[in-house]
């Protein structure tokens, strides 16, 4: 058993910790303030290449695995939690999923643009009545000659509107529930493609969220990936590697709203000496501490085992629910320590608090990840 990582992935944690504090950190606090897309920032992130992290080396990526891409999502994390939200989509959703199954073509056609970061990938699962039910989404496919007419509202897209790509779920069988679900390939600029305005949200208020309609669009055969029925499962199959990734995004917020807290807790004095000689404040600093080392190991021992081929819908539930859970609590016992500085904007920690809320909510809330969990005790009970 072998807990450190290994040299490549030191590296590259060292490299995008160095480019998130020289580059992101001087602008996070900024974006949160006046919400923008920060493409600058993201096309640096491109060139270091953080958006294409298990894309093979030929296409522009880094063709590294799960583990890499949750060790680089923390390090995003800890400085901005909206930059880790969107690099999270595009590498682990859109882009794992036309990796895994696209054709030689589609690969041609758009891998390298998602890798470079010249273009980034949205995912399209969610609308406004389906959300934890996601089989009941109703965007309609219509078979067409030479292709098919898509019809619907989608909700919640991370990067709508800005993102170049978007992996869409929509029901080419409405009979066949989960099993009449295709994924398709459609980029922004299709007629019949519209964009709602950004949603107003309590955090990571950069990563930008839209809803997105479908008026009649036409998409070719060619965009259509994988087999016709077999959208949902790959999708499903996609949110494994997902929740990894934004149980990673979790810690890396909790860890800084953490930092932050131990460095106050040794300035800031009451009653004659530094807060943290409290029991107070030194056993709260002390379950922070422990519940970031649990959620770190549940997420990178998911990470580890999808890198080696098995399944991990169940250890990428768990990760996801306890570090998305820790995130939150983390970051609510950050703000006690600074008292009533902890609920001003002067200081970072109300940010993270706000920023670490949604991660309990998107990719599956934490009710999703427990029916997932309990399915898998089920299954392995009845085995
Ligand atoms: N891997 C592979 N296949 C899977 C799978 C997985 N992880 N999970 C399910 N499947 C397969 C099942 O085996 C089943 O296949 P068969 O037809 O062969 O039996 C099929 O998919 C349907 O599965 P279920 O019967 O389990 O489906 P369900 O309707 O009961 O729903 C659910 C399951 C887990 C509750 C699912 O609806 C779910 O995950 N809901 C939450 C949705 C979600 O996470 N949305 C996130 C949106 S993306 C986002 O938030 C990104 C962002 O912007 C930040």
């Amino acid at each position: 058993m072998d807990f450190a990582l290994p040299d490549d992935l030191l590296a590259l944690q060292r490299a995008v910790r160095t480019f998130a504090q020289r580059e992101i950190a001087p602008v996070a606090a900024e974006l949160d303030r006046h919400p923008r897309f920060p493409w600058p920032t993201l096309r640096k992130l491109g060139d270091l290449g953080a958006l294409g992290v298990m894309t093979p080396e030929v296409h522009g990526g880094l063709g590294l695995g799960q583990l890499a891409l949750a060790v680089l999502l923390e390090e995003i994390a800890a400085t901005d939690a909206a930059h880790a939200t969107i690099a999270a989509v595009t590498n682990g959703l859109p882009q794992a999923l036309l990796l895994e199954h696209g054709s030689e073509a589609q690969h041609e056609r758009w891998l390298g643009k998602l890798a470079t970061g010249a273009w980034i990938g949205a995912f399209c699962l969610t609308e406004p009545h389906a959300g934890s039910d996601a089989a009941a989404l109703r965007t309609r496919a219509t078979k067409v000659d030479g292709g098919y007419v898509l019809e619907g509202t989608k909700a919640w897209i991370t990067s709508g509107g800005e993102a170049q790509l978007y992996l869409v779920l929509a029901k080419t069988d409405p009979a066949a529930g989960a099993r009449g679900v295709s994924a398709f390939l459609v980029e922004r600029g299709t007629d019949g493609v519209s964009f709602g305005p950004p949603e107003r949200k309590l955090g990571q208020h950069a990563a930008i969220t839209t809803g997105m309609r479908f008026d009649g669009a036409f998409v070719p055969d060619g965009q259509r990936l994988g087999a016709e029925g077999q959208g949902f499962v790959m999708a499903m199959g996609s949110l494994d590697g997902g929740r990894i990734g934004i149980a990673a995004q979790a810690i890396g917020i909790a860890r800084a709203a953490f930092e932050a807290a131990v460095r106050y807790a040794g300035e800031r004095t009451a009653f004659g000496q530094p807060i943290r000689e409290y029991q107070g404040v030194s056993f709260k600093i002390a379950d922070m501490a422990t519940r970031i080392e649990a959620a770190r190991l549940l997420t990178h021992r998911a990470a580890w085992l999808k890198d080696r081929g098995y399944r991990v819908t169940g250890e990428a539930s768990m990760a996801k629910l306890f570090a998305s859970e820790t995130a939150v609590a983390v970051t609510d016992a950050a703000v006690q320590v600074f008292g009533g500085y902890g609920y001003s904007a002067e200081y970072p920690v109300e940010r993270y608090l706000r920023d670490a809320r949604v991660t309990t909510l998107y990719e599956g809330t934490s009710e999703i990840q427990r029916i997932v969990i309990e399915r898998q005790v089920r299954r392995e009970f009845e085995r």
